[in-house]
Parts: structure tokens; sequence; C-alpha cells
């Protein structure tokens, strides 16, 4: 949630900020500024709206400083408007601040400010901060022993913090400095040539550099034209340990696609074979992983797993559900993180937790692995963004490697997480009950996974038509069973998410205990309906809702028989193993609502009111 970028070197910082901040969009979108420190000036541009019209904005103010910072925002504390946007100045002209978190105790503090004649001009937790930095910078005395009073300050005010901040600032009496500091929201420092840039993800940083220190909770930096040190709230310095991105600046560009949703679907086939790349055993009979950092007889004694995520991940959490249990007849339980975290379950000493979170940063997420952690669990993780908070903090688990996903809507990190749920369905499997000959077919199959995604995605044009013919429909019903019921969910959840149209997903069979309410002519439902013990039950199903007269769009079985006039569309999917079937027929369900949202006009990849990565509670 919310984006932020800090420059200080040698170049103009406002173009390399912009351009940050473009880069950084998709974390939050309802407005944007900037400040650049010039001639002992904080000169700030700040416009409610997306990037390009601050950008327009920060051309009037001719920018020429080399050290500054930048913020899109997604609001929490106070409306969308210009005032409210970031960087704020504190009343003394002093000091700017861009943040990203929420600080809980902000109305104490303005009280205690105003008091002490600190005026506000918006509506943000974040401009209590920003002046209560700029009371302690005021009373601070001139450090000893060559030591920063703007750091001081900054570090003095976080003690009195309730809250999360990913916090940067920049101080009128100290050109090219910036510091920074965090506690549950993140922030990455690129070290360039001679420069620095600050970010909120390594998205803002790979086109200048892939050196980068990835800050942890509780940690400062300080940052000056030479040096950049990193410290704690109690003072003590920490050593830093500078990592290589692995992205690449193109991994984050349109590549020629509309949308990154568009580019993210249909890069699905190579994000599933780099998923699975090196991570089957040489006997081609089960799935293998180097990060666990538990032997396999430690995972010989697991009679639980627990799976706990947010949204989208949260779906793929209950696919692996019914893969787990399947196939490695393990029970399992899956809970919403944000549910999780307050809910004290028990957990036996068996019984192994797993995160899932494509950013790594939910800090919903983040706190479930906290407390299974403080429980004295042993936590893992399944993450894409490598070196992000939750890889960091869990203690093993297997990074995606799907590449930036920039659209927030998931498409590629989704089916990757189905992928690895199905891995680790087998890898516990072959511990277990699963013989050689049916871990090796189950193998072939996940390997084979890539190309039936091509497949698929080769129907887009007339799944494209499809979309067309329902665009205008208020209300969708996506309905599915056992591992294709969670692909509802997502189905559901994708079209709410871009198209704004009301979707509702469920288990068939359950729709006619209530859902049926809905159905009409304008309320069309996807089926989606695999081959297998229950396709007649299904069509019985389909049967019901025609009855009723509302349209039917069915995910099909190729090769399956649907009574005539049952279907008003159908899209066959080919025939696969059951690892690979939720995976297969999540496609039709992303193409589907990627092209009604295209047909309504909508802003496909920042959907209105959300952020790619929700970094407040
Ligand atoms: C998916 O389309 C959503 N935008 C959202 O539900 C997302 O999956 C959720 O916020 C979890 O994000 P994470 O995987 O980065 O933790
Ligand atoms: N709480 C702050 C605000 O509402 C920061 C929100 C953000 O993370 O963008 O302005």
């Amino acid at each position: 949630m919310c984006g932020i970028v800090g420059y200080v070197g040698k170049q103009k910082a406002a173009a390399i900020i912009l351009e940050g901040l473009k880069r950084l969009e998709y974390r939050g979108y309802d407005s944007a500024g900037v400040c650049v420190l010039q001639a002992g000036k904080l000169d700030v541009a700040k416009k409610a709206g997306r990037v390009e019209v601050l950008v327009k904005e920060a051309a009037r103010h001719k920018f020429t400083g080399t050290s500054g910072i930048g913020h899109t925002r997604w609001a929490t504390h106070g409306g969308v408007t210009d005032a409210n946007a970031h960087p704020h100045v504190s009343s003394d002209g002093k000091l700017a601040l861009i943040h990203n978190g929420v600080i809980e105790n902000y109305a104490g503090m303005k009280k205690f400010l105003a008091g002490k004649g600190y005026t506000f001009k918006s509506e943000t937790d974040t401009e209590a901060l920003c002046n209560l930095i700029a009371y302690h910078y005021a009373k601070e005395p001139a450090p000893k022993n060559g030591g920063s009073r703007f750091l001081e300050s900054v570090r003095k005010a976080l003690r009195h913090v309730e809250g999360t901040y990913g916090i940067a600032v920049l101080c009128a009496d100290c050109p090219d400095e910036i510091v920074a500091a965090r506690k549950a929201s993140p922030l990455v420092l690129g070290v360039g040539d001679q420069e620095y840039i600050l970010a909120s993800d390594a998205a803002a940083i790979v086109s200048r550099t892939q050196n980068v220190v990835y800050l942890k909770d509780g940690e400062l930096v300080h940052i000056t034209p030479r040096a950049f040190a990193i410290s704690t709230l109690d003072q003590a310095d920490v050593s830093p340990v500078v990592d290589t991105i692995t992205w690449k600046v193109g991994d984050a560009d349109l590549n020629g696609y509309a949308h990154f949703m568009e580019k993210e679907i249909f890069e699905q086939p190579q994000a599933l074979e780099n998923t699975m790349r090196g991570r089957f055993a040489e006997d081609g009979s089960t799935a293998q992983f180097g990060g666990l950092n538990l032997s396999a007889a430690e995972f010989r004694q697991i009679d639980r797993l627990l799976f706990c995520a947010c949204g989208s991940a949260w779906h793929a959490c209950l696919v692996a559900e019914h893969l787990v249990e399947s196939f490695a007849r393990v029970p399992v339980e899956v809970d919403y993180a944000s549910e999780f975290r307050y809910r004290n379950v028990p957990l036996d000493r068996n019984t192994l937790c797993w995160v899932i979170s494509q950013s790594g940063e939910t800090i919903d997420t983040l706190a479930a692995l906290r407390e299974a952690k403080r429980k004295g669990h042993r936590v893992l993780a399944i993450n894409n963004v490598v070196g992000s908070t939750i890889a960091r903090e869990a203690d093993g688990g297997v990074y995606q490697h799907v590449g930036p996903e920039i659209g927030v809507a998931s498409t590629k990190a989704f089916t990757s997480q189905l992928l690895l749920g199905a891995m680790i369905a087998l890898y516990i499997a072959r511990m277990r009950d699963m013989s050689f000959s049916d871990g090796v077919q189950y193998v072939q199959s996940l390997k084979g996974a890539p190309d039936l995604v091509r497949t698929v995605l080769k129907q887009a044009p007339k799944i494209r038509k499809i979309a067309k013919k329902y665009a205008k429909h208020a209300d969708f019903l996506f309905l599915g069973r056992l591992s294709l019921f969670p692909v509802a969910l997502e189905g559901a959840l994708k079209l709410k998410e871009i198209s704004y149209i009301h979707a509702e997903g469920y288990p068939t069979a359950e729709m006619k205990h209530g859902p049926i309410a809905l159905v009409s002519e304008q309320c069309p439902s996807v089926f989606l309906v695999p081959k297998g013990d229950v396709f007649n039950k299904i069509v019985s199903s389909m049967q019901e809702i025609k009855a009723r007269k509302g349209p039917i769009i069915a995910v099909v079985t190729a090769g399956s028989e649907i009574p005539p006039g049952v279907a008003d569309e159908v899209i066959p999917i080919p025939d696969c193993h059951p690892a690979v079937l939720p995976i297969v027929a999540t496609i039709p369900v992303q193409l589907l609502s990627y092209y009604i949202a295209l047909e309504r006009g909508c802003d496909v990849d920042k959907p209105r009111n959300l952020a790619k990565s929700v970094t407040v509670e």
C-alpha cells in the first residue's frame, strides 16, 4: 500500500523520483507528491489523482535539487485531496515526510503538538508524525561526536509512535540527506554509483542498480551523499547486508501488451515453468525444495498442516488443502491470516504452518506468521518477492520465481501458488502412501501444465466475444465443486476487483441454498464442469439454473457432453490430472474477467479503492 521513493545523488532528483513513482503506482494511486530540497528550501508538488497528474504539476516547479522524496498514496486517514497527499511539511517548514502505514496514536500527538504551537493543513495521521519530528528537531541539542541532530530527532519521535510506518524524511538544514525508517511497512535501499535510491519495493530501484539493502523492522537508515548508516531505535549500529536483485528492468514493462494483467495472464506458461525448474527429484517421482530448512524425517513427523493467507493467496490455500488431503492424506486447516492472528487457534506440536503471499508484505499474513512463530511453531512461506519481509522472517520456504506481478489483480502469481500447493501435496504424499509410478505420473502431469495452459490461452478471442455479450450484466455467480470451488471464488474475486460487477463464488450444490434467489436472465452463472464423479450432479445444477432462465457459461472438460440447450456458452478445457485441473480451469475465468473489464472501460491494472500490496490492517 502506497509507494515511497527517495533519492540522494548527483542527478536531478525529481525525474528519478517521478519515474520510480510510475513504477510503484500499482501500490497506491489516489494521489501523489514529490518534495525536492533546493537552496535550503523544501519545495513540494502534490496532487490528488494519478502520477501523470503529478508529472504535469511537477513540471511547473522546475525542480533542480539532487535530493528528494516522493509518494503515491492509498488513503487511510483523510479523503483523497491535494492537502492530504504526501509529502507533508512540518508547520515550521523544517521537515518533509512521506509515510506508508498508520500512526494509531496520531490524535494524542496532534493535541500535544497543537499545544506547542504546531499547526496542521491535512486530515492525515502522517502530518502528526511530521510535526513531532520537527518538535524534537527544534529541541534536540547539537549532538557530540559528529552525530546527526536530524537523525536523532527522527529516532526520538519514532519512539513515541504506535502503529506502522515506512517513512522517509528530508530536512531543510541537511542538503543531500534522507533519514528513513520502517516498522511493518517495507523499505529497500538501492546502493548505486554515487547515488542512493530508497523505495518501498525493488521495482523503483532496478533501473538504477541491482544492489540493495532490505531494511528490517525497527531500523533507521541515514543517507548522506557519500555513505549510508543503519541503526536501530535503541541507537545500536547495524552492519548492512547488500543483496542483489534478480529482476531485470524489462521484467516490469508492458512489452507490447495493453495491460500488465493481460501480460501476466499470457506469461503463465513460462511462469509455471520457472516455478517448477529444478524442483523435481532425479528419479522423477517427487518434488524437491531447497529452502524448507526441514529434513525429510522432520517432515514425516507432521500430522497436520495449517495454511494462512489473504485474498487470492487464500484461494490458493484452499486448493492446496484439497490436494494435500486427497493425495497425502494429511488433514489441513486453512485460515484467513487476518482472522488467525486474533483467533488464538490451538496448534498441535506436529502441525506445520505455511503462509502464502505474492508480495511477502501483506500485513495480516505477516502478523499470522509472527503469531504462529510466537507460539513456537516453525512457519514456512510461499512468496514471489525475493527478500520480502515474510520471506525473511519465515523459517524456510519456497520462492515462486514468476517475476514481478504488477497488475493489482493477481494472475500468474495465483496459478504459480496453485502449482506449488500441488508440488507440496506430492512431496508429502510420496513420503506416505503414494506409489513410485503414481508419483511419476503426477510429475509428468505437472510438467505438462504449461502446454495445457497455452492451449486454453488460444481461446482468448472466443472468450472475448463471450465477455462482450455479458459485460452489461450486474450480477454473476461462479460455481465450482471440490478443487474447483476455490477457482470459483477466484473467478468471482477477479470480476469484482476489476470490473466492479457484483459476483459470488459458491460450491455448485450450495447454490440452491440461497444464491439461486439471485438467478434471472440478468444474472449469468459461470459453471466449472470437469469430467469425473460429480459431472452429472453439476449438470443437474445447471438445469436448475436454466429452469429459472439464468444464462450459463460453462467451462467444460473437452469431450464431455452437456445436454443440448443447457449451456449458453461453452469454453472447453483439456482433460488433465487432478493436480493440474485447478490451474487449467483458472485461465478462462481470468480471461473472462479481463475482457469484461475492458468492455466496461475499467482501469484494469489500477482498480478503484484497491492497492497491490496491503500493508495496513
Ligand atoms: C488478488 O487479485 C488481490 N488483489 C488480493 O486479494 C491479493 O491476493 C491479497 O491482497 C494477498 O496479497 P499477497 O499475495 O501479496 O499477500
Ligand atoms: N496513513 C497515511 C495516509 O492516510 C498513509 C497511507 C499510505 O500508506 O498511503 O495518508
